[in-house]
């Protein structure tokens, strides 16, 4: 584990995700024996982008552990406001609190901010780039839900390009033996290449198709994803895209009767509300297992060490050139370069770094 913090859910091992999903399945079946496990303890979340489920999960799951809340979720009621950095925020509150939670619109944010905590830090959702406390939500749902998480056709569908919590369960998902993900975006949205590799690097495969229709009879599992308008550059590239993936009824007629239906939520329209009731949707019940999800890892980070440092990286003098990328929003940041899969990436963004 990078330090005590989590960034990337491969900054775990598969065995020690797998210890947190089974504690968050433990503490689902005697909730009253966690109680009190946080007494005394602070949870600050810090929420610069809007959020329901991610934010109050984390703020359910560290009350139901005994343990208090603090924070904001809007930074322009915080001294954000007046042009403090994100840093300074961070060393401050990590003085604070025992464990923060950071969602940030800025891809690789939560890496810069956990270089400066002296508590634990979590990515509750850096910009486009990961989620991984939906991944551990959704790695959660899929072991209650259907055991084993091996030899699984899976489909993705909607906005693969933008969507965080596409990226960290390919991440995840890839860790599984015989997986197969079915890529279902129109030709804008696709998936991006450095997941499509990672993809190969395990040895699973994948397919990338336009037609939910065509690829809806082989899935055992469909996570459905709403096309991220907050990344698009203009209204009109957002309204090309909406609409164009809307699971309906009728399109379930050729789906397996135990095809389990997942989207991170919120939705917007991309399920209709008739689905809602097919005992294959189970979008709502991943919403619930996200609390338990996150009160097993925050006992799992409280009670981890401090250890190693949280960059690996080197600069090689160059600057990422990814604009989303927290390295050019944050300037006193240095970049730092890690080489994977033969190519050196942005530690922070994940973006090459020959764009
Ligand atoms: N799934 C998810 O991240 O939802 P929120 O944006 O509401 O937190």
């Amino acid at each position: 584990m990078r330090k005590h913090h989590l960034i990337d859910l491969n900054d775990l091992t598969k065995t020690q995700w797998e210890q947190i999903t089974e504690l968050a399945i433990r503490i689902k079946n005697s909730p009253d024996k966690y109680a009190d496990s946080c007494r005394g303890k602070i949870l600050a979340t810090l929420f610069y982008e809007p959020s329901t489920r991610t934010q109050m999960s984390f703020q359910t799951a560290m009350l139901r552990l005994g343990g208090s809340v603090i924070g904001f979720d809007n930074p322009q009621n915080s001294s954000v406001s007046k042009g403090e950095n994100l840093v300074d925020t961070i060393t401050i509150v990590s003085g604070y609190a025992d464990i923060i939670a950071m969602r940030h619109p800025v891809e690789g944010a939560a890496l810069a901010g956990a270089q400066y905590s002296r508590c634990p830090l979590i990515n509750a959702g850096d910009g486009g780039h990961l989620h991984p406390t939906q991944t551990l939500t959704d790695l959660v749902t899929l072991a209650s839900e259907i055991g084993d998480l091996n030899h699984l056709t899976i489909g993705l569908c909607g906005d693969l390009k933008n969507g965080r919590t596409v990226h960290s369960l390919i991440k995840a998902l890839s860790h599984y033996k015989g997986m197969h993900f079915v890529l279902i975006s129109t030709d804008a949205l696709t998936l991006p290449d450095r997941f499509k590799e990672i993809i190969r690097a395990s040895s699973n495969t994948y397919e990338e198709c336009c037609s939910l229709e065509d690829a809806m009879s082989s899935l055992d599992v469909l996570y459905m994803t709403r096309i991220q308008k907050e990344r698009f550059a203009s209204e009109k590239l957002y309204n090309e895209q909406k609409n164009v993936y809307i699971l309906t009824p009728d399109k379930l007629t050729s789906a397996k009767p135990e095809l389990k239906i997942l989207h991170p939520l919120p939705r917007v329209d991309e399920i209709a509300m008739e689905v809602d009731n097919d005992p294959r949707a189970i979008y709502f019940r991943q919403a619930r297992y996200g609390v338990y999800a996150r009160m097993a890892l925050i006992l799992t980070l409280l009670n981890a060490g401090v250890s190693e440092p949280v960059l690996k990286g080197i600069s090689h003098g160059q600057h990422c050139k990814n604009p989303r990328c927290v390295t050019n929003n944050e300037p006193y940041l240095k970049s730092a370069f890690v080489m994977d899969g033969g190519l050196f990436h942005c530690e922070y963004c994940d973006a090459p770094l020959l764009l």
